[in-house]
């Protein structure tokens, strides 16, 4: 009986964050995994542990190329478009999300809008769609118009090294150092980040594919015409882009099985979001969506 109280309440802990950990090798789990942690390693996540908090750097003296006072305006113009969003009601399902109470250029500002609205979003579909919304409209439509057929499409390898130095440039401010670097597929295709201030600061691995990494590809597929992979490592916090690169169907389904950063700070609605369903029918769609764009055939029928 109290074996049984004791397992009820340790699967709920741990369900915290659902999520399975296959991507990830033992060396780098919290604990060793005892003789229960391996009766229930199908089902229960693991926890990392991130990188140490003493190494984290001063993001506040991080700037990219153009300086403090852009990153600044980067800043307030992202959380403008954030609040404002998720301060509207643009389907009859959605919450509306107060905007904080910290002053606009205050990158914890973002923090906290973020965080309440994976908090009281259960649905991980809604919460992509908006983090998209938002980067949607930090663009003007004269690029959004033109930028696929004009550039994407005609000269790939020249948008994706132009995507890769604006990201750099004016992504600074959000992910902390960054460099553009090269990838198997091309020179200086890629964006290295070296320790995302917004995993970090956020220390949620599940806001970061959610909020950031799903909707930032999308965005770059859907509204750019390019192909994106990021790959986070929540062990050290680096994120590696490749543009021009769509992720793989086993890559997005690792994305999904995240594992649980020990500073998680999952208090109850987190919880709840951990455990949604995992809406299988819009993840199929979603690879069908990539499948179409590769010209290929749904690379999960047979699953
Ligand atoms: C989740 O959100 C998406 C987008 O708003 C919607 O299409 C879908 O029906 C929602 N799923 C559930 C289970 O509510």
């Amino acid at each position: 009986m109290l074996v049984r109280a004791w397992l009820i309440l340790r699967a709920f802990a741990l369900s915290s964050c659902r999520h399975t950990s296959f991507a990830f090798s033992s060396s780098i789990l919290h604990t060793t995994p005892s003789r229960t942690t391996l009766l229930y390693s199908r089902t229960n996540p693991s926890t990392i542990d991130g990188p140490p908090l003493s190494s984290k750097p001063d993001y506040s003296s991080i700037h990219g190329p153009f300086g403090p006072l852009l990153d600044r305006f980067l800043t307030i113009l992202f959380r403008e478009r954030l609040a404002s969003r998720l301060g509207e009601r643009q389907h009859p399902n959605e919450i509306i999300i107060p905007d904080s109470s910290r002053p606009y250029h205050d990158f914890m500002g973002i923090i906290e809008i973020t965080h309440a609205m994976n908090t009281q979003y259960t649905n991980r579909t809604a919460v992509q769609i908006l983090a998209q919304d938002t980067l949607i409209s930090l663009f003007p439509s004269f690029i959004l118009d033109r930028y696929p057929s004009w550039f994407a499409k005609p000269f790939p390898e020249f948008s994706s090294k132009m995507c890769a130095y604006a990201t750099m440039a004016f992504g600074t401010w959000l992910m902390g150092e960054c460099e553009v670097n090269d990838i198997p597929s091309g020179e200086k295709m890629g964006v290295l980040v070296k320790r995302c201030r917004f995993l970090g600061e956020s220390q949620c691995a599940s806001i970061c594919v959610n909020s950031c990494k799903i909707p930032t590809q999308n965005f770059f597929r859907e509204n750019m015409g390019l192909g994106l992979t990021m790959t986070p490592d929540y062990a050290t916090g680096e994120c590696q882009f490749a543009f021009g690169v769509l992720p793989t169907e086993e890559e997005e389904r690792e994305a999904r099985n995240t594992p649980c950063l020990s500073r998680c700070p999952s208090g109850g609605g987190l919880r709840s979001f951990h455990n949604a369903a995992p809406e299988r029918e819009e993840w199929l769609e979603d690879l069908n969506k990539l499948a179409l764009a590769q010209g290929a055939s749904c690379v999960l029928m047979d699953d």
